[in-house]
């Protein structure tokens, strides 16, 4: 299967920011395209707005202005949904309604040529429902552009129960001829994107409700151990609580109320409130002006470690060892069980257990967890939990250990799996879930993942790097800790470790 000819015309219908940026995509690519609304000069202002875009490109030297006018004579925005009839894609980026999206295909499965391709930008609605009752439901395909359409790299090909395999690979193809990263989904709720990354704001609303940190500590720790673009209270807030919760209440009543969706009473309580983020001046954090971010959280210790020993491997935090020594701590290895141990400080990666309860049953004594990184070379933050009984001269030498080796280092109250960790491995989890059930390939959820919301790392690579066994266990022990059946290790991991086989194929 082919990309379509760029000579296709190309029609958008809906004019709203995300029409208008599917139009710019299509036509940058050379399509000839019709954008329609149904507000008479909807579509006018919107190609308006795309030459506007076009021309700070030529400002800042990024487009020729032979390439700009090129694009906008092919940007035509018409004002009756006839003249789409010539089609031979059409993608509806309308108002998210079910009712009125069918209202719309019908009309089009009547004006269009019956092997029109029509497909939709929903973020939510069932693809198989759209099409259902049409008379070429193998027609219909999902399209779903990430906003803003012109930058993000992401598109989701989602195939509903009756669309042609045929027409999801010539949309893929296509959108790869677009210049975007297609993945192939499966017509599910919140398709991959919208499904995988609720864990993120998940697990920490849930960290800040237990009192694990306050959001600008959380938050922090995601950025600067996590790799992560944004930390969950940020971001949120930038998203908008508001929507950020519909599409989390929408992803649990689909899946019938599975508590590993559960919307956050915390952020229920701010869209309440009308904090609902930087749009509205306040949300976790004030906007405006004079507001200002509350600093993260960090210990500070007059200790200091010179020397330290590593008892076994360190499994993924094995290059803090080489970080230690790079900064002249002498270290001394020796056989054991993954633990470092310093002046009367046993350091240990958590394995989902609370500080406590793993001091208690391993028999542990001053016992300081540490939190996973994105890369142990590089961060500049890691948090840390300790044992009821750490005594605070140990915890001290932990942290001027850790101090050491030029990590910041924020303490955290004694919850399981800390906060990386945690959210890591609730991201592999519901990744993991969604190849078992056929979603998407792993390759292709990854993928999802870091083009379409910039993770730092595909969540079943990443799980990959810390091990599948450990993953699992990080898991069952937070399934342990919570008796929750939101914290249930997917099938896949358990079976890919019992296997021994990757969780890539
Ligand atoms: P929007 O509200 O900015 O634009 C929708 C446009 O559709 C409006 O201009 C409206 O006049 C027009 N419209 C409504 N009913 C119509 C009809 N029957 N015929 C023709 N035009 C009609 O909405 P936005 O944000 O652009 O979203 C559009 C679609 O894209 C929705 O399905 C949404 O779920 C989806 N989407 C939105 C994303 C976002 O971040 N805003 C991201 C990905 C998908």
């Amino acid at each position: 299967m082919q990309a379509l000819h760029s000579n296709a015309l190309v029609a958008v219908i809906g004019a709203g920011a995300m029409g208008a940026g599917i139009a710019q995509v299509a036509a940058q690519a050379g399509h000839p395209v019709k954008l329609y609304d149904n507000r008479p000069g909807a579509a006018a202002q919107a190609v308006a707005g795309i030459d506007r875009q076009l021309g700070r490109l030529v400002e800042k030297g990024k487009l020729a202005p032979e390439a700009r006018e090129a694009i906008s004579a092919r940007l035509q925005p018409v004002e009756a949904i006839e003249a789409l009839a010539d089609a031979r894609l059409v993608i509806e980026a309308i108002v998210e309604d079910l009712q009125v999206k069918q209202g719309l295909l019908r009309q089009l499965e009547g004006l269009c040529a019956p092997d029109c391709i029509l497909a939709s930008n929903t973020s939510s609605l069932s693809i198989t429902r759209l099409a259902a009752g049409l008379q070429r439901p193998q027609q219909v395909v999902g399209m779903h552009f990430f906003n803003p359409a012109p930058l993000m790299a992401l598109v989701e090909v989602v195939c509903g129960l009756a669309t042609d395999p045929g027409i999801a690979t010539t949309l893929y193809e296509t959108a790869r001829a677009w210049g975007k990263q297609p993945v192939h989904a499966r017509s599910t709720p919140g398709f991959i994107v919208n499904r995988v990354a609720r864990p993120f704001y998940a697990e920490n609303l849930r960290l800040l409700q237990e009192g694990a940190a306050d959001c600008a500590t959380l938050d922090a720790l995601l950025r600067e151990a996590g790799g992560f673009a944004m930390g969950a209270f940020e971001l949120t807030d930038l998203i908008g609580h508001d929507v950020n919760y519909a599409v989390t209440c929408s992803v649990f009543d689909a899946f019938y109320g599975d508590f590993r969706f559960q919307p956050s009473l915390l952020q229920k309580e701010l869209v309440d409130a009308g904090r609902l983020g930087r749009k509205s001046g306040q949300g976790f954090y004030r906007y405006g002006e004079g507001a200002e971010r509350p600093p993260a959280a960090e210990l500070h210790t007059l200790a200091s470690a010179e020397h330290c020993v590593a008892e076994g491997h360190l499994g993924v935090m094995q290059p803090l060892l080489e970080r230690l020594r790079d900064r002249g701590v002498a270290i001394t290895e020796r056989a054991g069980s993954g633990l470092l141990r310093v002046g009367d400080a046993t350091l240990a990666l958590s394995d989902g257990r609370l500080a406590s309860q793993r001091a208690r049953e391993d028999g542990l004594g001053n016992l300081v967890l540490i939190d996973l990184a994105l890369d142990y070379q590089a961060a500049t933050r890691i948090a840390i939990s300790w044992s009821a009984d750490t005594t605070p001269e140990a915890r001290d030498q932990a942290v001027a250990l850790l101090q050491r080796a030029g990590l910041r280092v924020t303490g955290v109250a004694d919850l399981p799996g800390l906060v990386v960790l945690r959210t890591v491995a609730m991201l592999a989890n519901e990744a993991a879930d969604a190849v078992l059930q056929g979603v998407g390939s792993a390759a292709d959820i990854d993928l999802a993942l870091c083009a379409g919301v910039n993770y730092p790392r595909g969540p079943l690579a990443w799980a990959e790097q810390i091990g599948v066994g450990y993953t699992l266990r990080v898991l069952d022990n937070l399934q342990r800790s919570y008796g929750e059946s939101r914290y249930r290790p997917s099938l896949l991991l358990r079976r890919s470790d019992a296997q021994g086989a990757r969780l890539h194929d």
